[in-house]
């Protein structure tokens, strides 16, 4: 029996991408395999490591637990959409350059998402607060230390642009 394919159109980074997959897409790979935005990450596709973690309307999700099929109409936001308009780093993008926030940078994406929406919700968190923010998200290289500090800083350079 032939699968049916569903025609969607999602909504990623402000830009609309027309898609044809089955019920069962994730959008994990719906953003990686028929939309081409690679940055997005797998780890685990169980919702335990964060590795795939988007913004959906503005909240952090993991990507491998949403069907592609309920995620039509929403604003998604990836990776590749943290960047400013003029292709420089964003702030949370720059704060892990400054404190050396990555290694092998497999787990970078889902932190980098992550910690967007949560300093949405808290713009200065403490330390213990910074913590909470990633402790979702798993890192096999880096300890986590510089994580913390990265939340921090990217805290500093955001406020920092706000408007006086
Ligand atoms: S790949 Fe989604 S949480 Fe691990
Ligand atoms: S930097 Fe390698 S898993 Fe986090």
């Amino acid at each position: 029996m032939t699968e049916e394919l569903h025609d969607l159109r999602l909504i990623v980074n402000g830009a609309t991408h027309a898609v044809r997959v089955p019920a069962r897409r994730l959008l994990s790979d719906a953003l990686r395999h028929d939309c081409g935005l690679t940055g997005t990450h797998v780890g685990c596709e169980h919702g335990v490591c964060g590795a795939c973690t988007v913004l959906l309307d503005g909240r952090a999700v993991r990507s491998c637990l949403v069907f592609a099929v309920s995620a039509e109409g929403a604003d998604i936001t990836t990776v590749e959409g943290l960047t400013r308009d003029d292709g420089t780093l964003g702030p949370v993008q720059q704060a892990f350059a400054d404190c050396h926030g990555l290694q092998c940078g497999f787990c970078t994406p889902g932190f980098l998402t992550t910690i967007t929406a949560g300093l949405r919700d808290n713009p200065d968190p403490s330390e213990e607060e910074a913590r909470d923010m990633i402790a979702g998200n798993l890192c096999r290289c880096t300890g986590y230390q510089n994580i913390v500090a990265a939340v921090r800083r990217a805290a500093e350079l955001a406020a920092d642009e706000e408007p006086a």
